[in-house]
C-alpha cells in the first residue's frame, strides 16, 4: 500500500521503518526539516534499536522517503498514520493543537482529491477527540463527508520505546476504531500479517483502550513499589514476592476482577486492605495506591445508591443480598450497605436471595443475620416473582440464572439497575435499563 505517516517521532519512525521493510511505500511528513533530512538522507532521526538499519535499508531502495509537504504526501498515498504529539497542557488537559494542525491541512488537500482515502489517527487522544475534534475539521476543510467521502480511524499504538520494532511487529493485539465498517477495511488489510488479535471496534473505544492500558501500567507499577516498599520494612523480599504473586495467573495476573460493576466487599477484601494500609501507617509509609483502593470502593457505592435514589421511586426491589453470587456470607456485602442507607432514607425495600433465604441458613450465618441484621432479614421475599410484584426500581447486584427471566416479566413503568451486566441494555424498553459503569 501506499502509505503516509504525519510526525516523525517514536511512533511515526518505527511505523515508517516497519510498513517500509514490510514492502509498503511510505512518505514520511514532518514540520521539522532536519528530522525530513536525516530520514532522506537513510539515518534514524531517533535513538532505538534496529530502527537506522531499517530506515537505512528502506531508503536504500526506495520504499521510504521523507517530505514537509502536505500536499505530496496526501496526494501520493492512500493511507495517512498521523503520529504526531499530543502533550500535556499546563492544567493537564490534552493539547490538541498539532492534532487540529495537521487534520487541518490534511482536509485541505482532501478536498483536491478525486480517490478515497483513508486518515488513520495513531497519537494517543482522549475518547471522543477524533469524532468531536478532528472529524468536524477534516470535514469542514475538505468539504466531504467522513465515512462516505474518506475514511477515518483510530488505531491505538501501543509499542514501547526501547523494543518498538519487536512490539510493532508482535503487538498484543490490533485495534481498529472505525467511524464506518467501511473506513477499517484497509487498515485490517494492512494488519493481516499480523498474528494478534484484530479488535474492531467504534472510534471512542479504541480512544479509551489506550487510557485503559496506560493507566494499569502505571497502577501495576506504583503498586509493585508500594507492596515493595512494604516488603522493604517486614524484611521480605520483594522480588521473590512478586514473583510468587505472579506465579497466580488465576486470580492476578488474569481477566477475573476486570469487569466493571459492583463495588467489592465480603469478609477479606476490605479486612485486608484496612490491615496492611494499617500496617504502611506504622512504619510512616505512604501507600497512597493501597489507601485509595477502599475510598474509590467507597464512591463506588454512593454512585450506586445516588443512581437508586435519582430514578425517584420509592419501592425498590433487591435480587441478591450476599457480597458475591454462590454464597450466603452477608460480611461486608455491598448490597446490605445500600440497603441500610435506603432503609435509612425511607424506601420501601424487599430483597431475594436464594442463598440467603432465612430457611436455608443454618450456622454462624443464621446467626449473623439474626443478630446483626434483624431489620433486613424481615424484608426478604421468597421468589423473583415476588420482588417484582412489589418494585418499582429492581436492583441486579448478583449473578444468577434465576434472575434472567425478570427481562420477560417486567412490566414498561419498572425500572432495572444492573450492577454486575447480567443483561444486555438492548433488552428493555429505553429509559427502563441503568448501569453504574458503561
Ligand atoms: N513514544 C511512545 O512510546 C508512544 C507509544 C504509544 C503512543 N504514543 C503516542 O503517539 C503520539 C506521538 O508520540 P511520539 O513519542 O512519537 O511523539 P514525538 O514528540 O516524538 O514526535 C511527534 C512528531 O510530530 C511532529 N509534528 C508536529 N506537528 C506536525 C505536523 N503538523 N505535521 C507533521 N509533523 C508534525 C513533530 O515535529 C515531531 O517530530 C503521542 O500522542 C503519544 O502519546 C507514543
Amino acid at each position: 500500500m501506499k502509505i503516509s505517516i504525519f510526525g516523525l517521532g517514536y511512533v511515526g519512525c518505527v511505523s515508517a521503518a516497519c510498513f517500509s521493510a514490510d514492502g509498503h511505500t511510505v512518505v514520511g511528513v514532518d514540520v521539522n526539516l532536519s528530522k525530513v533530512e536525516i530520514i532522506n538522507a537513510g539515518q534514524s532521526p531517533i535513538v532505538e534499536p534496529n530502527l537506522d538499519v531499517l530506515i537505512a535499508n528502506s531508503v536504500a531502495n526506495g520504499q521510504l522517503r521523507a517530505t514537509a509537504s502536505v500536499r505530496d504526501a496526501v496526494l501520493s498515498t492512500d493511507l495517512s498514520f498521523i503520529c504526531v504529539g499530543t502533550p500535556s497542557a499546563s492544567n493537564g488537559s490534552l493539547d490538541l493543537q498539532y492534532i487540529e494542525r495537521v487534520s487541518s491541512e490534511i482536509g485541505n488537500i482532501l478536498r483536491d482529491k478525486q480517490q478515497y482515502h483513508t486518515v488513520v489517527y495513531r497519537s494517543t487522544m482522549l475518547p471522543g477527540s477524533v469524532e468531536n475534534v478532528v472529524l468536524p475539521i477534516l470535514e469542514k476543510n475538505s468539504g466531504k463527508l467522513a465515512g462516505t467521502d474518506f475514511g477515518l480511524v483510530f488505531n491505538p499504538e501501543f509499542l514501547r520505546e526501547g523494543t518498538a520494532i519487536m512490539d510493532f511487529r508482535d503487538p498484543p493485539s490490533t485495534v481498529v476504531g472505525e467511524w464506518t465498517a467501511k473506513c477499517g477495511e484497509s487498515v485490517v488489510e494492512l494488519y493481516s500479517n499480523l498474528s494478534a488479535p484484530m479488535v474492531r471496534t467504534n472510534l471512542s473505544t479504541a480512544e479509551m483502550v489506550k487510557y485503559a492500558d496506560n493507566a494499569f501500567h502505571g497502577l501495576k507499577i506504583a503498586f509493585g513499589n508500594e507492596i515493595g516498599t512494604l516488603c522493604h520494612q517486614v524484611n521480605v523480599d520483594s522480588q521473590q514476592l512478586m514473583q510468587i504473586f505472579c506465579l497466580d495467573t488465576k486470580l492476578n495476573i488474569s481477566p477475573v476482577y476486570l469487569k466493571p460493576g459492583n463495588a467489592f466487599g465480603g469478609s477479606c477484601l476490605p479486612k485486608d486492605l484496612r490491615a496492611i494500609s494499617h500496617l504502611a501507617h506504622t512504619f510512616d509509609v505512604a501507600v497512597p495506591v493501597l489507601d485509595g483502593i477502599l475510598i474509590s470502593n467507597e464512591k463506588h457505592k454512593k454512585r450506586v445508591l445516588d443512581l437508586v435514589v435519582a430514578q425517584g421511586k420509592k419501592n425498590i426491589g433487591v435480587l441478591g443480598l450476599s457480597f458475591k453470587e454462590d454464597t450466603d456470607d452477608l460480611r461486608e456485602s455491598s448490597t446490605v450497605e445500600l440497603l441500610e442507607r435506603l432503609i435509612g432514607r425511607g424506601f420501601k425495600v424487599c430483597i431475594y436471595d436464594r442463598n440467603v433465604s432465612l430457611a436455608r441458613l443454618t450456622g454462624a450465618n443464621k446467626l449473623f443475620i439474626e443478630q446483626e441484621l434483624p431489620h433486613i432479614a424481615t424484608l426478604m421475599v421468597d421468589s423473583v416473582e415476588a420482588v417484582l410484584e412489589k418494585s418499582e426500581v429492581i436492583v441486579v447486584s448478583n449473578r444468577s440464572n434465576e434472575f434472567l427471566k425478570i427481562s420477560k416479566l417486567m412490566n414498561p413503568s419498572q425500572k432495572i439497575i444492573d450492577l454486575i451486566r447480567l443483561f444486555a441494555p438492548e433488552d428493555f424498553i429505553d429509559g427502563q435499563y441503568f448501569s453504574v459503569v458503561g
